[in-house]
């Protein structure tokens, strides 16, 4: 359930009209809303009770500081993937010891990073990555707390670009050299091997694979114990999937008494890394129609695009479209296409919808944009990035400013040899 709901005929988000963002900000713009983020995290936590789970949200989904603060006041943790993530969440609230470091490239400057703050945990993903590690915590007299991230070669059944736990995926360690590497990192210093980690995708819409996948991390968990190997901590990861259209995703309170099940009596420290459940559904993309185009197909003609957001062009996915006014009961819907101004053909927004007529100023709202939106925005035809809204209760507030075209093409520096332009 989400707080954007019609309202005597208007789009609202929670109980702010969208009209009335649109006319102190502009379009297009990201609009988040509190109440939805904060219902999704009890949800989930609350399905979670008992386990003493600590629920880790994965920043990647919607970074913004003002998206990351709201989660974090409310007890949750957070996943980062870089330096900069980091850098981020810590400058959002977020506290070291709450903080785990995924990702299967890091690089010598950001473990140093962490290590000198001292996070919860090293998602550690490679062997070269287990012994850099290693190498630095000795230098710096620290003690890197680790879990392994095992690969369990389990097909998570989502789009081919965001499927990670499968042998042929670049990600973790294949899970039959898990002892080995366990072994190893015993066996070097400034480690503490303390758990085995997982991920195997994301928007996974059904449990059967996070079944497959638990049961093999928990496998692997036993086989350790067997192996005198003091394992603590099972991080079980993100990819809980959300409804965009017609998906039925596994309800958060099936999910966590699955989780329950599966780990009762285990005696381990369980880490989720949630990223989509706690914020796709509390984000919308509003943008303004430049015109509609009627050339054999019916073109509906946006102010944001593709670099707004990518992922109807990079995942094929499916975002539903409405219009910020409600239409009137006898309005003839008719099949449309919704583009953007940019000059490729996959700047498509959705295809064939059934949408009423649409006039140049109308107000169209994308659903389903809070997570993998405005953080893959870029500025693709000189386009700046977006603003960012953050709505709670009747309250809305900009929580990034529209870029600026000055600040955007100010970023360019000219070489020597042409110093006579960009003046
Ligand atoms: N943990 C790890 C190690 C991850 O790689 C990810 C997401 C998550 C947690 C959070 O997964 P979530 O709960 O959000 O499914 N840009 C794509 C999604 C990429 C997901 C990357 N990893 C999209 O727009 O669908």
């Amino acid at each position: 359930m989400d707080h954007f709901q019609y309202r005597n005929g208007v789009l609202h988000a929670e109980d702010v009209p969208i009209p009335d963002i649109a006319a102190a900000i502009g379009t297009p713009f990201y609009c988040y809303s509190t109440a939805t983020m904060t219902r999704h995290y009890n949800v989930l936590t609350g399905a979670l009770d008992g386990t003493g789970a600590k629920v880790c949200y994965a920043i990647k989904a919607n970074s913004n500081q003002a998206v990351i603060r709201t989660l974090v006041e409310l007890g949750a943790g957070v996943d980062v993937i870089s330096g900069g993530e980091l850098t981020r969440a810590l400058a959002a609230g977020a506290v070291p010891g709450d903080v785990v470091f995924a990702g299967p490239g890091k690089t010598r400057e950001e473990l140093v990073q962490a290590l000198a703050l001292g996070i919860y945990q090293f998602n550690v993903e490679s062997e070269p990555e287990l012994r850099l590690l290693s190498a630095l915590a000795a230098e710096m007299g620290k003690v890197a707390p680790v879990s392994i991230r095992v690969n369990p070669d389990v097909d998570a059944g989502t789009h081919e670009k965001i499927t990670t736990g499968r042998n042929q995926n670049k990600f973790g360690i294949p899970i039959g050299r898990a002892m080995e590497i366990f072994e190893l990192g015993a066996a070097l210093p400034g480690l503490a091997m303390l758990g085995v980690a997982i991920h195997i995708g994301s928007q996974i819409t059904d449990l059967a694979p996070f079944e497959a996948a638990f049961d093999k991390a928990l496998g692997l968990i036993d086989e350790l114990r067997a192996a005198g190997h003091e394992i603590r901590r099972c991080n079980l990861g993100g990819g809980l999937g959300i409804p965009y259209g017609g998906e039925t995703p596994p309800a958060p309170a099936a999910y966590g008494a699955m989780v329950k099940r599966m780990t009762a009596n285990r005696n381990l420290d369980l880490v989720l890394e949630p990223g989509r459940v706690l914020v796709g559904n509390a984000g919308i993309l509003v943008a303004r129609v430049i015109h509609e185009k009627h050339e054999g197909r019916r073109f509906v003609i946006i102010d944001a695009a593709m670099n707004d957001l990518i992922r109807p062009a990079m995942y094929d996915s499916w975002h539903d479209i409405v219009p910020v006014l409600a239409p009137a009961p006898d309005a003839v819907l008719a099949a449309a296409d919704v583009v953007g101004p940019i000059c490729e053909t996959g700047d498509t927004l959705a295809k064939g919808r059934d949408l009423a007529p649409l006039a140049p100023n109308d107000l169209i709202a994308v659903r389903s944009a809070g997570a993998y939106g405005a953080v893959m925005a870029s500025t693709y035809n000189s386009r700046p990035l977006v603003a960012e809204v953050m709505v709670k209760a009747d309250l809305f507030a900009a929580i990034r400013p529209r870029q600026d075209i000055d600040d955007l093409i100010a970023l360019d520096q000219a070489p020597p040899w042409q110093q006579t332009i960009f003046a």
